[in-house]
């Protein structure tokens, strides 16, 4: 099997080259990403291997159908660069459902604590050996309330960590786990009545700006934001008016609507053309990380391995436990209506 790899960064090939072994699998790693102009660099693969920011849209998926791959593996839990409608009957998608929910839930730990201690101002200080605390007051998360919006793998362990930290944690599902302690509330609950708010859901058509200019008026003024989910979960301008008249009191992201040219890049030394992440960054209680809440040594062994037994699957006998279907109505749940496929 050939499997062309976009978007590989050092610490992809890192993890995945001791599988490109040459005689089962054979790894042809890009940097490019994938999209309409690079599809043509996955000629005689059987699959291409993909991530979050790679273009999986109709125009390239009928290009890799017509250079004859017959999967793409993506190696990553969310598929919303991908359309899953338009591959239905032409090539089958894999994701990796899970990997390291740990990772995640923990760098948004890391982002809440580091906001609100002030941790990225104290660093910067005690570099230039200045010891001031001017400036550098928090608060105690003990008491607080945590809304947590989408309470899958991630969010459940994010609640976990909130409770340890003795705060009282508001929970928001569209489809709420049974027979869990966790308390629901309609979603204008959480924005009403939270202290910190962190997004954990799947970007759909549902939830896209689910933060915007309207629902931010229902929140606490000071309340922070956490998103390590999908970038359009929040309105971005809407989030920076929020910052700017002081309604909202700190941003944390991993994740940003327009960041699939930016993010993973080294754009220092170059002027950003995107004025609303500019100047987000640039405000002092937002804190931005470039979609690295999954990067921990154990969430990219555990892809790797996915990516692999799911490719390996798939050629054995046609089947992927993890294949994204469209048919089934459920997309991440497939179940399989014809022969254990979905096609
Ligand atoms: P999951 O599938 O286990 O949980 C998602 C939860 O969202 C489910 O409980 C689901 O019922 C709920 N949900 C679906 N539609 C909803 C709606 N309209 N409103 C509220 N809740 C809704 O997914 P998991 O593993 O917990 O991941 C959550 C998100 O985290 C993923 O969708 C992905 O976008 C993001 N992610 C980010 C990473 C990063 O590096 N920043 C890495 C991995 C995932």
């Amino acid at each position: 099997m050939k499997v062309a790899f976009f978007d590989a960064k050092p610490y992809d090939i890192e993890a995945f080259e001791k599988y490109s072994d040459g005689d089962s699998i054979k790894i042809k790693f890009y940097e490019t990403k994938l999209g309409e102009d690079t599809a043509e660099l996955a000629k005689g693969c059987d699959v291409v291997c993909v991530f979050v920011n790679d273009t999986v849209n109709a125009a390239v998926i009928d290009v890799l159908h017509e250079l004859g791959v017959k999967a793409i593996a993506l190696r990553c839990a969310g598929y919303n660069n991908v359309d899953v409608k338009h591959a239905f009957k032409k090539i089958h998608v894999f994701h990796v459902p899970a990997y390291s929910p740990y990772a995640v839930a923990e760098h948004t730990a890391a982002l809440l604590l580091t906001s609100i201690r002030r941790i990225h101002k104290a660093y910067n200080r005690t570099k230039e050996f200045n010891f001031s605390l001017n400036g550098l007051t928090g608060f105690d998360l003990h008491g607080k309330t945590v809304g947590v919006v989408g309470t899958g793998k991630i969010g459940r362990i994010f609640t976990d960590i909130c409770k340890g930290f003795g705060m009282n944690v508001l929970a928001y599902d569209k489809f709420p786990a049974e027979g869990s302690n966790l308390s629901y509330v309609p979603l204008e609950t959480i924005f009403k009545e939270s202290d910190i708010i962190s997004f954990h859901c799947p970007l759909t058509k549902e939830t896209t700006h689910m933060l915007n200019s309207e629902t931010i008026k229902m929140l606490k003024k000071g309340v922070i934001i956490l998103n390590t989910s999908r970038g359009a979960l929040i309105d971005a301008e809407a989030l920076l008016d929020g910052i700017k008249s002081r309604k909202i009191g700190a941003a944390c992201l991993d994740v940003y609507e327009e960041e699939s040219d930016i993010f993973f890049e080294d754009f220092s030394g170059h002027i950003l053309d995107d004025d609303v992440l500019a100047r987000l960054i640039s405000m002092p209680n937002v804190i931005v990380t470039s979609h690295q809440a999954f990067l921990t040594k154990e969430a990219l062994e555990n892809i790797a391995e996915t990516t692999i037994s799911n490719i390996n699957a798939f050629f054995a006998d046609g089947t992927c436990e993890n294949e994204l279907c469209y048919r089934c109505g459920n997309v991440e749940h497939c179940k399989k209506l014809r022969d254990k496929k979905c096609f």
